[in-house]
């Protein structure tokens, strides 16, 4: 099993929904970090089955077996509970996890939208707790660390969303020709979570590349909420997602129509992210990866930021990667549980990505 290192006192966490691909990703990042024992990890299928079984990864490095409990049984057990469920689910449970005093961590998108009439139009229910969305704090470090230094609840991003945050917000403090900016997203098959449908089958999806939402996308809210956020400006986000052949990734490309000269917008980027640790800007133009690529941030924390300048049509396209189970998820939840927790903000997120993969 892991060897923790130092005598820290440990906080108890829980992790409801362990047997997808983003629980699965939570137990990876915590089995080593040393301030946290993970004391339960739920799932209603694979309940009493060793985690390895699901998650072969993990084989010798955790005995825990998947628990059938409720949600608010575990919480009597922890200090901090992260949801791993659909959304739609989360919400379900959270209302009276509030009430328990746990900490929670909400990896949907039940609780990211602070409008919650906004539910009704992009996904599909009535959103009946405004008072508790307003508890939440979106998990986003770079933007909202002081937030979160001192929430007790989270509502981290989602995985487009992120990567479309993270690359456009430094761009909107320049004046811009149109408000409208077009996102273009090419993610990897573990985006859309572990459940089988026919979509999904080998055969399908091998050597395709499909518009599987190239208008309506769920995200668009969440990234013009986060974007108005930062930089105070009202923008309409025009978003396509496109599955492409990975497994890990997201590379979204997005078309800002605004215009300065190169070396200006790099100082940008750089005042924007400052000694961020997470954030790299990619800068090498002799490199063979002058731009932002997925495959240089599997398995890693890392966002990888860049553009390319337009002098034709006067506009900057900016390039955001990410693994999207790690910075798109899970990592982005443990650091901020990290900062919430007054830990280490980088404990057990600094592993370089794998290279070649
Ligand atoms: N995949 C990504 O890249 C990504 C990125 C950012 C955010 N997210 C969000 O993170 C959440 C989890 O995503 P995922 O990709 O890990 O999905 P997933 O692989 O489908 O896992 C979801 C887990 O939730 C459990 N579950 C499903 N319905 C449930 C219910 N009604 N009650 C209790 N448990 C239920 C299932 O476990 P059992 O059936 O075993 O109980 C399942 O393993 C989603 O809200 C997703 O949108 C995903």
């Amino acid at each position: 099993m892991w060897v923790r290192t130092g005598e820290n006192k440990l906080l108890k966490v829980g992790i409801v929904g362990g047997s997808g691909y983003v629980g699965g990703e939570l137990i990876r990042l915590l089995v080593g970090h040393n301030n946290v024992e993970i004391v339960s990890v739920s799932s209603t299928s694979h309940s009493g089955e060793k985690i390895s079984r699901v998650h072969p990864d993990l084989y010798g490095l955790t005995d825990l077996k998947f628990e059938n409990i409720s949600p608010v049984d575990m919480a009597g057990k922890v200090d901090l509970i992260f949801l791993a469920l659909p959304h739609g689910t989360s919400i379900k449970y959270v209302p009276d996890l509030v009430e328990t005093g746990v900490k929670i961590i909400d990896m949907s998108a039940d609780f990211r939208l602070k409008d919650h009439t906004l539910y009704r139009q992009w996904y599909g229910y009535d959103h009946g707790y405004p008072d508790i969305i307003k508890k939440f704090v979106y998990g986003m470090p770079e933007l909202h660390r002081e937030e979160i230094k001192n929430a007790k609840f989270i509502a981290t991003p989602g995985c487009i969303a992120s990567s479309s945050i993270y690359s456009i917000a430094p761009f909107l403090s320049l004046d811009t020709d149109s408000n409208i900016i077009n996102v273009d997203a090419k993610v990897g098959s573990s985006g859309s979570g572990s459940g089988l449908d026919e979509s999904k089958v080998f055969s399908e999806r091998f050597g395709s590349v499909r518009a599987y939402k190239p208008v309506g996308h769920r995200h668009t809210p969440e990234i013009e909420q986060e974007l108005e956020y930062a930089s105070g400006k009202k923008v309409k986000i025009a978003l396509s997602a496109h599955s492409v052949n990975m497994v890990r990734g997201i590379l979204t490309t997005s078309s800002i129509y605004a215009y300065q000269d190169e070396i200006s917008l790099w100082a940008l980027l750089k005042k924007f992210y400052g000694n961020e640790k997470f954030v790299r800007l990619i800068m090498d133009r002799k490199s063979n990866y002058k731009y932002p690529d997925p495959k240089t941030v599997v398995g890693s924390n890392f966002v990888d930021i860049g553009f390319a300048l337009d002098r034709y049509v006067k506009r900057i396209v900016s390039f955001g990667a990410i693994d999207n189970l790690i910075k798109g998820a899970a990592g982005n939840a443990v650091q901020s549980m990290n900062i919430m927790n007054g830990f280490p903000e980088y404990e057990s997120l600094m592993a370089p990505s794998l290279f070649p993969v």
